[in-house]
């Protein structure tokens, strides 16, 4: 299904951290959404998934906050920007947070099978349980860990795992590759292409602009709230201001 950003706005009290951001992912896609930290990215993915809007009610009368949110969000042509976290869950658009964040004191089986509390289907959710293990064999041989203990690329795993257990169709992975060393980065880049090759459609933020660049086939530029440049990876560098402004290089 299609995902269509239009107009997003955030404010945080009054600082604008996203300003009026569009964008489109067709199904099937892989796409990226650069930028330096504090661009937007998390933010972004995050009003996507309806969490924003659930972050405003819990603020209100306790941190003091105001968040103000505008803008439309469509998945399949619907629009979603209006709906709860849990029911946009639902329609199959799961959010992956930045480093993963299992539940730490649960084991790594326990982690998976929170992503398909939605499921009451015993049968199914073992199914789907099969089918992340045998995309991370690592998580098998892990799953009775302490999810609190596995490494920083296993957390990505487990966390990627726990959507697919919430039969996940399109994917937004915050930050995939932070933190990561080399190998490990090149062993999730794999893991990602084959998530994809499920006919999963993903879009993915990175910091990492050759990890994005290779992965995925068109990008975003996303720099303090706005969106600056889309394009092929060949189409963005070609453009000097583009590569020495925004991708710093
Ligand atoms: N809950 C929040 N309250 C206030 N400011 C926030 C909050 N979350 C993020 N911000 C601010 O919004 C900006 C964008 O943050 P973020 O979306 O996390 O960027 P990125 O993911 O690109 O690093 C930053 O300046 C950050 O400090
Ligand atoms: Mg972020």
């Amino acid at each position: 299904m299609q995902l269509k950003v239009d107009n997003l706005t955030v404010l945080y009290d009054r600082a604008m951290v996203l300003n009026k951001v569009g964008l489109v992912v067709e199904e099937g896609e892989m796409v990226s959404l650069v930028g330096p930290n504090g661009a937007g990215k998390t933010t972004l993915l995050r009003a996507v998934a309806g969490l924003v809007k659930w972050e405003k009610e819990s603020l209100k009368g306790t941190v003091g906050g105001k968040i103000t949110l505008k803008g439309e969000v469509e998945f399949g042509r619907e629009n979603i920007s209006r709906l709860r976290a849990h029911e946009i869950v639902r329609r199959g658009l799961v959010l992956c947070p930045e480093r993963g964040r299992p539940f730490r004191e649960m084991n790594v089986r326990e982690n998976l099978e929170v992503g398909a509390h939605l499921c009451t289907d015993k049968g199914a959710i073992e199914e789907s349980l099969q089918k992340v293990f045998q995309l991370f064999p690592v998580l098998e041989k892990r799953q009775n860990q302490i999810s609190g203990t596995i490494s920083g690329g296993e957390r990505t795993m487990l966390a990627i795992g726990r959507c697919l257990m919430a039969q996940a169709k399109f994917l937004l992975i915050d930050e995939p590759s932070v933190g990561l060393a080399p190998l490990v980065k090149e062993h999730l880049f794999d893991r990602i292409k084959d998530v994809h090759g499920m006919g999963i459609t993903i879009l993915l933020t990175e910091q990492d602009i050759s990890f994005a660049f290779d992965l995925a086939t068109r990008h975003y530029v996303l720099s303090q709230g706005q969106m600056m440049a889309q394009g092929s990876a060949e189409e963005l560098l070609a453009d000097e201001v583009v590569r020495q402004s925004y991708l710093g290089l």
